[in-house]
């Protein structure tokens, strides 16, 4: 009816077609939101929010509409905020890959930077000042402490992360000049898994950059064996894992041997993608009910470490699958452990996260096994 349809609210999901984004996008529909994406598949395809409609059914596929565009384009942009008012927008469009930013960094300045200013431009110029933003723990660069904190410096570690650093504090002088802006930062530690259904997930191009979806194509067969990054010490006590635990400074690598006893797995925060979708959505609410909320951050993490070698046996229980692995020296810049701390989350989005490591890896199996090519037919 007329005053229901009245009071839903209309979003703008950029990179709606991607991996986080799909999963978001679900939930809005779930949420009673109605949703636009806007999307240039340089990473994604039509067929990921194809999924997203089935899994939403007829009558909530209805609140979704695509457009194909850039947001470096100024037409599409106009494109997409002329035809349609938006109560807020949820920018997920970006490119993401720590290697290829090293080595393309204008690549990375110019999608990254020159996208998001122009959707600011135009959010600004259609006065929907609302947005919440993929920021990342990359923010935290190699943390002294842990667990990360929201008021830690922020620092980066190459040019993707410069990116999200760029991006946080020129958000804060937009909002810093014009107070009606409300902008929520949402610093992802590591998304993992799936939607439960295996109807839709992670589906990246080339070889995989991250730890799960390389795993998950060892399991599926279409990679041999795992390279498994981290730090091997001198030492022979056991010493040595309590302090990447604790996050003291990094030892020296050393003299490289890579003997098991003496080999320590990097930790990390994994989350699992729904998580981070219902934490989108619990910001969006935060937003709204929010009139001085400023430019404000907040983590989505677990709170909990675990190694890269506990998801690897994760993963092998859940999928019955045997994962071959290599012990290899820690990739460059690499950080030896990163948490979260959820307090802020917790006390003021009312959100935390909801799944175990368990969950997030039968959801990864059931996803890669249903779809051992992800979103492309088996060749
Ligand atoms: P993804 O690559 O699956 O999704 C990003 C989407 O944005 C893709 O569909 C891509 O086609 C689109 N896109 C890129 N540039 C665009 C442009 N100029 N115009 C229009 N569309 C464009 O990545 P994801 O994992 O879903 O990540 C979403 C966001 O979260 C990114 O900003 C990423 O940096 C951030 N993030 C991701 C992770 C992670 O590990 N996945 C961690 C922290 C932060
Ligand atoms: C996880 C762990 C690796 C691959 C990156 C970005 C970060 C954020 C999330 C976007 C590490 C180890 C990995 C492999 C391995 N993205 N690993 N073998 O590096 O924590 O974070 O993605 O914002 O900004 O830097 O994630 O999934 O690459 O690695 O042993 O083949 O798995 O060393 O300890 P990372 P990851």
């Amino acid at each position: 009816d007329s005053s229901s349809s009245e009071q839903q609210q209309s979003i703008l999901v950029t990179g709606g077609a991607g991996f986080i984004g799909t999963h978001t996008v679900l939930q809005l529909l779930r949420g009673g939101f109605r949703v636009t994406i806007i999307d240039n598949l340089s990473n994604s395809v039509p067929e990921a929010v194809d999924r997203v409609r089935d899994l939403a059914g007829p009558a909530l596929s209805r609140n979704l509409q695509f457009y194909l565009g850039d947001l470096r384009n100024k037409e599409d942009l106009e494109k997409v905020f002329s035809e349609t008012r938006y109560d807020a927008v949820i920018h997920f469009a970006g490119l993401k890959a720590v290697g290829e930013s090293v080595a393309k960094p204008l690549l990375y300045y110019n999608n990254n930077l020159i996208g998001t200013i122009n959707l600011y431009e135009f959010m600004g110029k259609y006065g929907c000042k609302k947005m919440v933003f993929s920021s990342s723990a990359t923010v935290y660069g190699q943390p002294e402490k842990i667990p990360c904190v929201e008021d830690f410096e922020l620092r980066a570690m190459n040019p993707y992360g410069r990116t999200k650093l760029f991006l946080e504090e020129i958000a804060r002088d937009i909002q810093k000049a014009d107070p009606e802006w409300r902008i929520i930062h949402l610093r992802y530690f590591n998304p993992v898994g799936a939607h439960e259904t295996g109807h839709i997930g992670e589906d990246p191009k080339g070889i995989p950059n991250n730890l799960m979806p390389y795993i998950q194509q060892v399991a599926v067969g279409r990679l041999p064996e795992l390279n498994v990054y981290g730090y091997d010490y001198p030492t022979k006590d056991g010493t040595a894992r309590n302090r990447a635990r604790t996050g003291e400074e990094n030892p020296s690598f050393g003299d490289l041997r890579c003997k098991l006893e003496n080999f320590v797995d990097e930790i990390r925060d994994y989350i699992h993608v729904m998580d981070l979708a219902d934490g989108h959505i619990a910001a969006l609410r935060k937003l709204f009910a929010t009139e001085d909320i400023g430019c404000v951050a907040y983590n989505l993490g677990t709170g909990h470490g675990t190694s890269v070698l506990e998801m690897v046996a994760a993963f092998e229980k859940e999928s019955g699958k045997k994962i071959p692995i290599k012990l290899c020296p820690r990739r460059p810049g690499d950080a030896t452990a990163v948490y979260a701390s959820t307090e802020k989350a917790e006390k003021e989005l009312g959100w935390r996260a909801q799944y175990d490591i368990e969950d997030m890896c039968s959801d990864q199996w059931n996803w890669a096994s249903n779809n051992p090519y992800g979103y492309q037919p088996q060749p």
